[in-house]
């Protein structure tokens, strides 16, 4: 499925490929192919692997994805005029608690985190509940490229793309019953692997947990990642599938999903059940709400530094306005942060 977003998404390869990238590729091509569409150079693009970018370290891909990888629609949902954030910024630049608080921390931790076998179980109000090994879980889904602004509640941000597919071709497959209106994710809770599950100074309730409104969940913006940079996810980054909802702070996109659960009434989540009164169950982007401690006016775009601070301005739903701003019709966003 190619997913058109207006607005936020047509847009050439030229706009998000680094140029230096774009311009040797483009060399290569040549005129023969210069008026090609998105998707006729999304193709050609598929063949040439973690290449699409540059400094990705390859990965050693489980053979379901290798399969599904030739097959993956290349580009269909991009970000305009701006650069995507280099594979090392957004591989050693991280949050996951699991491995501890510091940005380094889970690149130089997560080593340990055992990808393969995984198993993902699916319960609650739904009329297909299982039990499934990745592969199998994976089975009934077209692979996508999305490139997706990701903005921390912590006021940095980066663009990141994704390979994954989109939350609400799970839920079809699932098919939540009546009253279903929630839906509940958890993470992986392995503490033998997991040093921050280990931690005494740990102010987690682990396993990680995370939700969303079954509109949300279903919004075509949503998606279940299993890849970025044209291969699999580096486990810093939530191997071997994670949450990707870009209109959202961060922390709302769980890594290392092993539970996802269909339900009736909202779940308590992660952030909210530590601080209600800095972290929101909806935490949607807004420049106009600070958070008690900062401003969420402006963020820093990675990579950044002291004489390069990169500064720029908050969108309001982290630029994705036009796609998601109607789910929260009536709603007071101030209050419901
Ligand atoms: N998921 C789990 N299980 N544990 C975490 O600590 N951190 C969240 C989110 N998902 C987190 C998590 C936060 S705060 C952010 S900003 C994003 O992951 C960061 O994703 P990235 O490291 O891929 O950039």
């Amino acid at each position: 499925m190619l997913i058109k977003v207006p607005k936020a998404s047509d847009c050439h390869e030229s706009d998000v490929t680094p140029e230096s990238l774009y311009l040797s590729r483009r060399h290569v091509l040549g005129a023969a192919v210069a008026g090609l569409a998105i998707s006729g150079l999304s193709r050609w693009a598929a063949a040439d692997n973690v290449e699409r970018y540059a400094g990705v370290e390859p990965g050693k891909a489980p053979s379901w994805f290798s399969e599904k990888f030739p097959s993956i629609e290349w580009g269909a949902v991009n970000v305009k005029d701006e650069a995507i954030t280099p594979f090392k910024d957004a591989t050693h630049y991280n949050n996951f608690y699991e491995f501890g608080t510091d940005k380094g921390d889970p690149a130089a931790n997560a080593r340990a985190l055992k990808t393969q076998p995984w198993t993902v179980v699916v319960d609650g109000e739904v009329g297909k509940p299982g039990r499934y090994a990745l592969e199998d879980f994976m089975k009934p889904y077209q692979l996508e490229e999305r490139i997706y602004r990701l903005r921390c509640v912590e006021a940095w941000s980066m663009v990141i793309p994704w390979i994954g597919f989109p939350l609400s071709a799970l839920l079809k497959e699932v098919e939540p019953t009546s009253s279903a209106k929630f839906i509940r994710f958890e993470t992986l809770q392995d503490p033998k692997s997991m040093p921050g599950q280990r931690s005494g100074f740990a102010l987690i309730d682990w396993p990680y947990i995370e939700g969303l409104r079954l509109d949300e969940a279903m919004n075509p913006l949503s998606i279940l990642a299993v890849g970025m940079y044209g291969r699999e996810l580096p486990n810093q980054n939530g191997a071997p599938l994670r949450l990707v909802v870009p209109w959202k702070y961060g922390f709302k996109s769980i890594k290392s999903i092993v539970r996802i659960s269909l339900v009736s009434e909202q779940p308590k989540t992660t952030w909210q059940s530590i601080a209600s009164d800095e972290y929101g169950f909806y935490a949607n982007v807004n420049p106009t709400v600070d958070h008690p401690r900062w401003t969420q006016a402006r963020e820093r775009r990675l990579p950044s530094g002291l004489l390069k601070p990169n500064v720029r301005e908050t969108q309001m739903f982290n630029g994705y306005a036009d796609e998601v701003a109607s789910l929260y019709a009536g709603l007071d966003l101030r209050k419901n942060y």
